[in-house]
């Protein structure tokens, strides 16, 4: 629970977010990085209109991001420093207005009439659905599986580590993006096998990534979707930050895809965010739900939807991030 007063003004801004994502957009943190630059030639750089860029920018300087040392002159803080393409936390990418999820927040505008039952919140933003945005656009696609390989940078090697994965031959990755957890297990276990399903354009990705990382000849990957049947044989069916995107009724179908092909040896492993002390993952929950129409879920929500998929919850692994890796087995 917040214990800290609230001020419903400025958590109801709008002013604020959108300046940000403008300008983490338009790349100025990164025009201005060495040092104080001219309004006009900020603006030629970021192909933007001197008035409006320099009406957000004197508004952000007052709030703390960039300096304007001299009027029409532009220059960089600790602030500012945060929204460069260099910066290690992404923020830049993970806010850019043209990439996948900058946009999808966009779609936050709809809110209301999601809750009003009328419309799913993206689909009355773009006319279409998040991943069907993702088939049409291989520029949002691509920004997308960037910024999951940038969410995996951390999240895989930890995965990897975490769990006795070498007690499997094969470990197949459902919706495994460009192949980052594979890569980490396959170099971890020289004896282990693996392989990516997704849908073309990250399983593409996936093919250059495992390549880059030296493990190409053990793995495998098939372009397909999770609700098909999946390859068979394999001795673990991963789903990494996957069930999180879909309704429980779709994450059971999912799941049971997953079932039918680990068969009755085979184990099904979710690795989702889970809820930390505080019970909070309310924010992961709401961007779920409007970009995708998805939701988060507890352990007891998790355990609901893989008993309907005829699995039992084996154990439950939990990582520093929040993550939990689920191991599931057949309950026969
Ligand atoms: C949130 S991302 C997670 C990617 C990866 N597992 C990771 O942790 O970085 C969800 C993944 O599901 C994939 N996906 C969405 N719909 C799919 C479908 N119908 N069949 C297979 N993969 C799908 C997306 O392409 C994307 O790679």
């Amino acid at each position: 629970m917040a214990s800290e007063p609230v001020n419903i003004w400025e958590m109801a801004d709008l002013v604020t977010p959108f300046a940000v994502r403008t300008v983490a957009t338009l790349r100025i943190a990164d025009i201005v990085q060495d040092g104080p630059v001219p309004l006009v030639e900020i603006a030629k750089r970021s192909e933007a209109r001197a008035d409006p860029l320099g009406r957000v920018l004197r508004f952000l300087v007052r709030r703390g991001v960039f300096t304007e040392p001299e009027a029409d002159l532009f220059g960089p803080n600790d602030a500012s420093r945060a929204l460069q393409s260099d910066a290690p936390s992404g923020s830049r990418e993970w806010l850019d207005l043209d990439g996948a999820v900058g946009r999808a927040d966009l779609a936050f505008v709809e809110l209301i009439e999601q809750i009003r039952g009328h419309h799913p919140a993206y689909q009355a933003a773009f006319g279409r659905s998040f991943w069907e945005d993702l088939a049409h656009s291989p520029h949002l696609s691509d920004s997308f599986d960037d910024l999951m390989e940038t969410k995996s940078g951390s999240l895989a090697p930890a995965a990897a580590a975490s769990l006795a994965w070498d007690r499997f031959d094969v470990v197949t990755d459902v919706g495994g993006g460009r192949g980052l957890l594979v890569a980490e297990i396959l170099e971890r276990h020289p004896g282990v096998r693996g392989m990516v399903v997704d849908l073309a354009g990250p399983a593409h990705g996936a093919e250059a990534h495992l390549e880059s990382r030296g493990v190409r000849d053990r793995a495998e990957v098939v372009v397909g979707s999770f609700f098909d049947p999946l390859p068979a044989g394999s001795d673990a069916y991963v789903l990494c930050d996957v069930l999180g995107d879909w309704d429980d009724e779709d994450a059971v179908r999912i799941l049971t895809r997953c079932a039918e092909a680990a068969g009755p040896e085979g184990s099904v492993i979710i690795i989702e965010l889970l809820p930390d002390p505080d019970g909070d993952f309310t924010e992961m929950d709401l961007r779920m739900m409007i970009y995708v129409g998805g939701r988060m879920r507890d352990l007891d929500r998790t355990e609901r939807i893989t008993a309907a998929a005829g699995l039992f919850v084996a154990s439950v692994t939990r990582l520093d991030d929040g993550h939990g890796i689920i191991e599931c087995l057949p309950d026969r």
